[in-house]
């Protein structure tokens, strides 16, 4: 069976052109217009403000957490607001050393540095970024084998940013020498109402306020979602020529395939799977991944932190396992007493 194709409109690797082009449409440009995530606004602009009061760049700064929560958007907004230009690149596409002298000897001063999926950059690479985070210099490494020397570069000062969907992933010595890290945590239902208003008005789409209201639950806690199932229940207004209105809304969603709970077809496939397949639970990432036909890494980043944050799944060092609350949602009596699971420490992590 596979879980993830095109037409799923909450498939994280769904990021056709127009996709993306509407992504960056809807995109808030300054912390003012960022909803949700007060306490992260909040730090961010006292670290802002502090900057710029002394006239120097910022400190290095981590965003973490799940996809779609508005990283790439803080980022975008930490140079905007403090007036410096921005670079852009991702740890996929650092595989040597030599792609990041690279790009931190091409900085100008000041520039803010974006790095995406961090966790993901080459080893080499890292220990030349610990270097540069902390003196803003690098050693170049010039020959192979005895002969080798290694030049210091001194570099223009410079603040990274750094994103990851798996900060858990990054070794030690990286993750301190970011002076703050912020972590993003899901939406509730009145911030993505907020965040659904925005783009309702951007878009210029005249939608009744209960019909936000119930995108806003079904959304999975992520304003890309959020901002996604808008556009699909414009479509469905717009093609059968009806109100954008409740009813609207759950004719599109329904088509869609997005459950009560939001929970879109990889999210059932995992809990289908543990319930029916194991069990349960407890199961191993690995066997679940496998058994859903997908990356061990999707399901760990992707589908667990909401199951486990709407109360579905909880991890437990011996594996996954489905809560009550998960065989009721889908209707299926335990098939012996599970009940004397009791939720792991673990669980919050
Ligand atoms: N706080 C917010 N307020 C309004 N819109 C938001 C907010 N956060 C995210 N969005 C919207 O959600 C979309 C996705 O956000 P973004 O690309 O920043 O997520 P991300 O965390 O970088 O995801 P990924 O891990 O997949 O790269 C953006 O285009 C933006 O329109
Ligand atoms: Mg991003």
């Amino acid at each position: 069976m596979t879980v993830s194709d095109d037409s799923d409109p909450t498939a994280p690797e769904l990021e056709s052109e127009s996709e993306l082009a509407f992504e960056g449409a809807l995109r808030p440009r300054s912390l003012a217009e960022f909803v949700g995530q007060a306490k992260v606004r909040g730090q961010l602009q006292l670290l802002l403000t502090a900057a710029k009061m002394q006239d120097r760049t910022a400190d290095h700064i981590l965003l973490a957490g799940p996809p779609g929560l508005g990283k790439t958007t803080l980022a975008m907004i930490v140079a905007h607001e403090s007036g410096r230009p921005l670079r852009l690149s991702s740890g996929p596409a650092i595989q040597h050393a030599g792609d990041l002298a690279a790009l931190l000897s091409s900085l100008t001063p000041g520039e803010v540095l974006f790095i995406d999926e961090i966790h993901r950059m080459a080893r080499s690479a890292e220990e030349m970024l610990y270097l540069a985070m902390e003196d803003f210099r690098i050693d170049i490494m010039v020959g192979k084998g005895a002969g080798a020397t290694s030049i210091p570069l001194d570099l223009a000062p410079f603040t990274l940013v750094g994103a990851t969907t798996r900060s858990g992933l990054l070794p030690n010595p990286l993750r301190d020498r970011f002076g703050f890290t912020a972590h993003l945590e899901f939406y509730d239902e009145a911030e993505l109402t907020q965040v659904l208003q925005r783009a309702a008005v951007m878009l210029d789409f005249d939608i009744d306020r209960a019909a936000l209201a119930e995108i806003a639950g079904r959304c999975r806690g992520t304003p890309r979602i959020a901002n996604r199932l808008l556009r699909r229940v414009r479509d469905f207004a717009l093609v059968r020529g009806g109100a954008a209105d409740i009813e609207a809304v759950r004719g599109a969603l329904e088509l869609y395939d997005v459950d009560p709970l939001g929970l879109d077809r990889l999210d059932r496939a995992v809990l289908h799977a543990i319930l029916e397949r194991f069990g349960g639970g407890p199961v191993g990432l690995n066997t679940l991944a496998v058994s859903v036909g997908e990356e061990a890494e999707t399901i760990e980043s992707v589908v667990e932190p909401f199951l486990v944050r709407i109360g579905l799944l909880s991890r437990t060092p011996r594996g996954r396992v489905a809560t009550p609350s998960a065989w009721r949602h889908f209707g299926i009596d335990h098939p012996q007493q599970v009940g004397s699971q009791q939720p792991s420490l673990m669980d919050d992590l």
